[in-house]
């Protein structure tokens, strides 16, 4: 009976913390950042979740790279956090700021580092490589490292999520970008016009992999974000559709 009581403890806290984004209770969790790309963020581009240009994709600058502690291996792309340099722990913040930026990148380790001088995105450090612009929203460019705190946060997007659709006949790549609400994507689904529901699994970043046979039918796409929520996307893409294009549906988490 007692382990029963402490597994359904250790579930609810899980759930908690899942859900530390949620506006009502906003869990506040201290890390360190950095901030990389230039000031014009151009290197900022491409990156780990496989957003491709931030610009096209939605982002803009406002993006962020993430330590292991906080990139779970792709499943935080997409995802939004609310980050405030913190005053208390360096001279270096523009006071009373914050900045939203959005998980598009992974901060690899850099064992050869110690994890206070350029290792600092090394296990189990809790790490926001931020673009510069987002970045020098909160604290001076030549800090170098600041202490910060961080909580997720609702992401707001303009106009339906995306598929990008790449790959070839029986591999499908579907890229699922400009994701509002919770933003990051936990599973996914794929329907031909003659096929049912087809899981897809996550092959990097937030690029979702079928291997069905789906030339010459409309695809509908069903996403679950990772708080649980659900959106159907029916025929985002007609028939005709081609490998190398995205299709922009009219539906959002909100
Ligand atoms: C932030 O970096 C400093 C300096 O390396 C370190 O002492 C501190 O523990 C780090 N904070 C977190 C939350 O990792
Ligand atoms: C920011 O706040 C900290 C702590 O309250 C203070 O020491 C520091 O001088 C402030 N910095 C600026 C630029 O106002």
């Amino acid at each position: 009976m007692e382990e029963t009581k402490v597994l359904v403890v250790l579930f609810l806290s899980l759930c908690a913390s899942r859900l530390g984004g949620s506006a009502a209770d906003q869990q506040w969790t201290a890390a360190n950042a950095t901030f990389y790309g230039g000031s014009d963020a151009s290197g900022t581009m491409g990156g780990s979740c496989g957003y491709g240009n931030m610009y096209s994709a939605g982002y803009g600058t406002a993006t962020t790279a993430l330590s292991t502690a906080l990139y779970g291996d792709g499943a935080s792309c997409g995802a939004c956090y609310v980050v405030t340099c913190d005053a208390a722990a360096t001279r270096w913040c523009k006071n009373g700021t914050s900045v939203t930026v959005t998980a598009t990148n992974f901060c690899p380790p850099n064992y050869n580092e110690a994890s206070d001088a350029g290792g600092w995105c090394n296990p189990p450090r809790r790490h926001f490589d931020m673009s510069q612009p987002a970045g020098e929203t909160i604290a001076v460019y030549s800090a170098g490292i600041v202490p910060v705190r961080y909580a997720r946060t609702p992401c707001s997007r303009s106009g339906g999520i995306r598929f990008g659709v790449s790959g070839h006949d029986y591999f499908e790549l579907v890229l699922v970008s400009n994701v509002a609400g919770s933003g990051a994507v936990a599973a996914a689904w794929v329907k031909g016009s003659r096929t049912d529901w087809l899981a897809m699994s996550r092959n990097w970043g937030q690029n979702w992999q079928s291997n069905a046979y789906l030339t010459g039918q409309a695809l509908s796409f069903k996403v679950q974000a990772d708080d649980g929520s659900v959106v159907t996307a029916y025929d985002v893409a007609p028939a005709n559709w081609q490998f190398g294009s995205t299709y922009q549906s009219s539906v959002n988490f909100s």
